[in-house]
């Protein structure tokens, strides 16, 4: 039996299997309930009990290697069939919605690494501010018209006076007071104020505040390491000039404009035909300020600086309405998906 069982096997080997039609009659010759295979276990029956074993596993090798046959020829068919079923590969793919950062996000964050590079680390200070970090560090006289009701949140607390904070000057104030010097920082973060919500004035927004002491830190410094700023973050063709301005805590203070982006100085109706565009607020840190920061402020001079991330994005994607960085509308944020 063993050698029939050897000749059946070259056989089943050498069958052509080259079309469907030679592999169903092939099974069907060899594994069907009537086939070769069948009648070689029928025989088995009556095999001497000695021949069993080795007969045994002859026959068990033949019919494996019979299946081992016809799967490996059915099977990528099979497959095939399964795939082209269900699968239409010329359909267009299916999009994934994912989360992105929010453009405010993502504008601080370019402003913050544009910063770091010459040395600036970040810092924070708390929303609910006192009246000192907020106003009177910062030598604002106590009838200055930011501290008005109209300008400011209030909380009501009968013992002390806290509001939201209005500016992130307030944490100046907080890092001069802590750290050592020299001090090289940036602090974003939201800001309130008491206005009536419109296109172009919120109750909430959002700044970076800039701070730099030293020794012998001068004007030219400031203007160098903000002409550096909008370089980097407008291109590096814009002009920056400084214009004389007021703000309590700095003397001298100045407003920084940019040359306007669309026209490059020649005037459009972006820049109301100026050819310059406002961006921050800034100044040599007053000597007042740096001694109510525990700060000498004959060996030591500072320079600040404060812009508004709404202003600094609505120049950058021409957004003309405040309102939509915080209305959470799904078709104005899918847009500066990156
Ligand atoms: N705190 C000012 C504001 O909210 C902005 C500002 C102006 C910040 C001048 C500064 C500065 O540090 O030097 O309008």
């Amino acid at each position: 039996m063993l050698e029939k069982i050897e000749k059946i096997r070259l056989e089943a080997e050498q069958e052509d299997l080259s079309t469907p039609e030679h592999l169903a009659s092939f099974r069907i010759r060899f594994l069907g309930s009537k086939g070769v295979i069948k009648g070689l276990y029928q025989e088995f029956k009556s095999v001497n009990p000695d021949e069993k074993r080795e007969i045994g596993a002859a026959l068990n090798q033949l019919k494996q290697a019979v299946e081992d046959r016809l799967v490996l020829l059915e099977t990528p068919k099979k497959e095939l069939k399964k795939f082209t079923k269900t699968e239409d590969y010329s359909k267009p793919a299916v999009t994934r919605t994912t989360g992105s950062l929010h453009p405010l996000s993502m504008i601080t964050q370019e402003i913050v690494a544009i910063f770091e590079k010459i040395g600036f680390i970040s810092s924070e200070g708390p929303e609910i501010e006192d009246d000192w970090h907020n106003f009177s560090a910062l030598n604002f006289p106590p009838d200055h018209p930011a501290r008005d009701m109209q300008d400011t949140f209030f909380l009501d607390d009968p013992f002390a006076s806290f509001s939201l904070r209005t500016h992130t000057s307030s944490v100046q104030v907080r890092v001069m007071e802590s750290s050592t010097l020299p001090i090289r920082t940036l602090s974003p973060g939201r800001v309130y104020r008491n206005e009536a919500i419109s296109a172009r004035a919120h109750c909430f927004f959002h700044q970076i505040e800039g701070l730099y002491i030293d020794q012998h830190v001068t004007l030219a410094d400031l203007k160098q390491t903000l002409e550096y700023f909008a370089k980097c973050f407008f291109g590096s063709s814009v002009k920056i000039r400084l214009r004389p301005s007021y703000f309590p805590f700095t003397e001298p203070s100045a407003e920084v404009d940019v040359s306007c982006t669309l026209c490059s100085g020649s005037g459009c109706s972006i820049c109301k035909h100026s050819g310059w565009l406002e961006i921050l607020g800034c100044g040599m840190v007053d000597p007042n300020v740096l001694e109510d920061c525990g700060i000498d402020s004959k060996t030591y001079s500072g320079f600040a600086f404060g812009m508004g991330v709404e202003r600094i994005a609505q120049l950058k994607y021409r957004v003309n309405d405040l309102r939509l960085y915080s209305e959470n509308d799904l078709r104005f944020l899918d847009q500066f998906h990156l």
